[in-house]
């Protein structure tokens, strides 16, 4: 039967590459400041946990910054690119509205041929959600080796006249090579969760098929992100904290069991409100939103390459996705076991 020839045991998926990659340009609080917002550091800094953030230039795309991350990554990983048997690329801001994908744009960019390609869009919960599904194909014996990318450049998406959004966003691009490890190592829990009621609280209006852009959308702005700050606070707490309580009670775990928890680094008061609630103590927490901003489903992936060389083999790392949609996710990595 050919059929079941295709099927073999599930294989453990994990995270064998990570790299990143920042636009050049580095926008400070007083930046900001300076270009004649009504803010100050203090305001943002405290507020946010944010003092500095990348900002892409205008020849700079999601995709250029992909390449970058993903080149790096897949050296990481110490394999070639025509090992690669998938792309995923999670983003919101693809270089082309419609197509083609950033991944197939990616594919081409880094010299893989004739392989699987597909965009995620998952808002900032989009690298669980890419990882989550790469991992599937590689633990079903489907592919072997695949990429998985997240990069945004929302900077080119906020009003820089708006003070109480454009401060939050930064651009970049985070990338982990999925391959097979060593039994019970790698991607060992997915539990991802929407609630499309809460979607007016984080959005951009114009330029879909609802209402597509013309020069009211133009005029009125409605091609930049929307957001009421405080909505989305509280979405993101009141959501997060059952969630997270919720996985570690599914796979009989205690907060101490896990080694570092990574959250989306949105604003640095959700994590701690989250943090504190949780009973999660300083040492199991990674924090880079001071450098980068809110880099979107980038953020995650970025915090891993920055922590890549202290995580120790074998411990449990919690990624924690959240954002527009309202979208929210977590995975446990058991870190390491490369075969
Ligand atoms: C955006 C955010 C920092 C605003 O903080 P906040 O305490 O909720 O502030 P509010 O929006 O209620 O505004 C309070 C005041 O601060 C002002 N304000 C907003 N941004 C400001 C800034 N950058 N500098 C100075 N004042 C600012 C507001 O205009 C408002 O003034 P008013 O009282 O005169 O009307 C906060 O709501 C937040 O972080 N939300 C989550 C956003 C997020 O993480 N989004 C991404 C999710 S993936």
């Amino acid at each position: 039967m050919i059929i079941n020839s295709l099927m073999g045991p599930l294989i453990s998926a994990g995270i064998i590459g990570v790299g990143k990659e920042l636009p050049e340009k580095a926008v400070s609080n007083q930046d900001i400041v300076d270009m004649g917002l009504d803010t100050s550091d203090e305001w943002i800094s405290e507020r946010t946990g944010i003092k500095n953030r990348y900002i892409a230039d205008e020849n700079t795309s999601s995709v250029d910054l992909a390449e970058i991350a993903a080149k790096r990554a897949i050296e990481n990983a110490g394999i070639n690119v025509t090992d690669l048997d998938g792309i995923i690329v999670s983003t919101t801001t693809p270089d082309h509205l419609m197509f083609p994908s950033a991944a197939c744009l990616l594919q081409s960019r880094i010299g893989a041929r004739n392989i699987f390609a597909l965009d995620v869009s998952a808002a900032c919960t989009g690298f669980n959600y890419a990882i989550s599904t790469g991992s599937q194909f590689v633990r079903t014996g489907q592919m072997k080796n695949v990429l998985v990318v997240a990069v945004d450049c929302l900077s080119k998406f906020v009003d820089w006249t708006d003070r109480a959004v454009c401060p939050l966003f930064g651009d970049g691009a985070g990338a982990v090579v999925l391959s097979e490890v060593k039994e019970g190592y790698g991607v060992l829990t997915v539990d991802l969760s929407s609630d499309g009621r809460y979607g007016d609280i984080l959005k951009v209006q114009a330029g879909g098929s609802r209402q597509p852009m013309n020069q009211n959308g133009f005029d009125n702005k409605e091609y930049l992100i929307q957001m009421a700050g405080r909505a989305v606070f509280k979405t993101a707490v009141s959501k997060l904290v059952p969630s997270i309580s919720a996985v570690l009670e599914k796979y009989e775990l205690s907060v101490e069991e896990i080694g570092t928890f990574v959250f989306h680094q949105a604003n640095i008061r959700i994590i701690e409100f989250v943090k504190d609630k949780l009973g999660i103590a300083d040492d199991q927490l990674y924090t880079n939103i001071h450098k980068y901003g809110n880099t979107s489903s980038a953020s995650i992936p970025i915090v891993l390459d920055d922590k890549k060389s202290s995580f120790k083999e074998g411990e449990l790392v919690m990624l924690i996705g959240f954002g527009a949609g309202f979208a929210w996710g977590v995975n446990i990595v058991k870190w390491g076991g490369r075969l």
